[in-house]
């Protein structure tokens, strides 16, 4: 059902260029099957902080750049209004047919805006907690701080997330053709919005600044990362770092939520959920070598993920 929605809404998707668009490949039925899911921990994590500074926090949730409201499902458990926006044509269309429609969610709970994370019509002050998992570098980030920063009510929260693609357990040879095919990716994505994506995800958003004057309890918490950000390098293209001496950084080296076993068509079918879409035939050598290289085997893989959280100031 959630595939047979993901495709009717990507057929009828009007062509529009944004960060993420369906014209640079998304296929959200894929996004739904094989990107990692958030795990319990995860939300766990962003409701800690939350509720360290707050007493009555669960009111209103902004999930932004939500495409199809994989997070905002379970935030409605907790929050009694979630809005659910997002830029993109048809991507809200296809959050709430999945939330309220599939899943059976009140639409009550929910409010569905089509529009970017640095222009919203939210009204100022009247957000507990905005959450930007697996978005933000696709925004114009200073405009989107400054932005969630106008909506959130002093003492509320900023939650801002990033999974890379996983490191593998595996040989040398199937490493270098892992990060082969990651390399093919990452040249593709040349020009326009790539250049400001990936100085960003290279460094575990260590690139994204929160002005003092408007943030405090800025905590960067790295998981699956051994004391510094080179697991999520992908290319060349670092951005200086923003973080600043008031700012805590917390390394996690090693959370199993985050690990899995794959076998080569799980890493086929997860590289044809990020953009720009390589089609497989096109690197057909590197997949070959990469599988006779895991000789049939699941490997282990971990995934780094960088979680971000801004107390906004009163
Ligand atoms: C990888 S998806 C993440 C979806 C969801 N948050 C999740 O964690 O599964 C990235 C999303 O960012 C959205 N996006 C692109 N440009 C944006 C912008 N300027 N403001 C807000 N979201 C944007 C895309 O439309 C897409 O839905």
């Amino acid at each position: 059902m959630a595939a047979a929605l993901a495709s009717q809404a990507e057929q009828s998707a009007p062509a529009k260029e944004l960060g993420f668009s369906y014209r640079q490949g998304v296929n959200w039925s894929k996004y739904i099957a094989f990107r990692p899911q958030y795990p319990v921990s995860f939300f766990e994590r962003i409701y800690s902080h939350h509720s360290k500074r707050n007493e009555k926090p669960w009111s209103v949730a902004h999930d932004v750049g939500a495409g199809a409201g994989i997070v905002s499902s379970t935030l409605a458990a907790s929050f009694d209004k979630v809005i659910v926006s997002d830029p993109n044509d048809g991507y809200v269309t296809l959050a709430r047919k999945l939330l309220v429609e599939e899943a059976s969610l009140p639409e009550s709970k929910f409010v569905f805006l089509q529009e970017p994370a640095e222009n919203s019509s939210v009204a100022s002050g009247t957000v507990d907690l905005v959450t930007a998992c697996e978005c933000i570098h696709w925004t114009a980030v200073d405009a989107a701080v400054r932005e969630f920063g106008r909506e959130l009510r002093a003492g509320g929260t900023l939650a801002v997330t990033y999974y890379t693609r996983p490191l593998i357990e595996a040989g040398e040879r199937a490493q270098v053709a892992w990060k082969g095919i990651l390399n093919a990716v990452a040249e593709r994505a040349r020009g326009g919005v790539y250049e400001n994506v990936y100085p960003l995800i290279n460094t575990a958003f260590d690139h994204l600044g929160f002005p003092k004057e408007e943030w405090e309890d800025v905590t960067r918490v790295y998981i699956n990362a051994d004391g510094n950000t080179d697991g999520f390098v992908v290319d060349s293209r670092l951005g200086e770092s923003k973080v600043k001496e008031w700012e805590e950084q917390i390394w996690i080296s090693h959370d199993e939520d985050w690990c899995n076993l794959h076998g080569i068509e799980w890493f086929k079918a997860y590289m044809a959920t990020w953009v720009p879409l390589i089609p497989e035939s096109e690197i057909q050598g590197l997949w070959d070598e990469m599988e006779l290289e895991l000789g049939g085997n699941p490997v282990k893989t971990r995934t780094p993920i960088v979680m971000i959280f801004a107390t906004k100031k009163a």
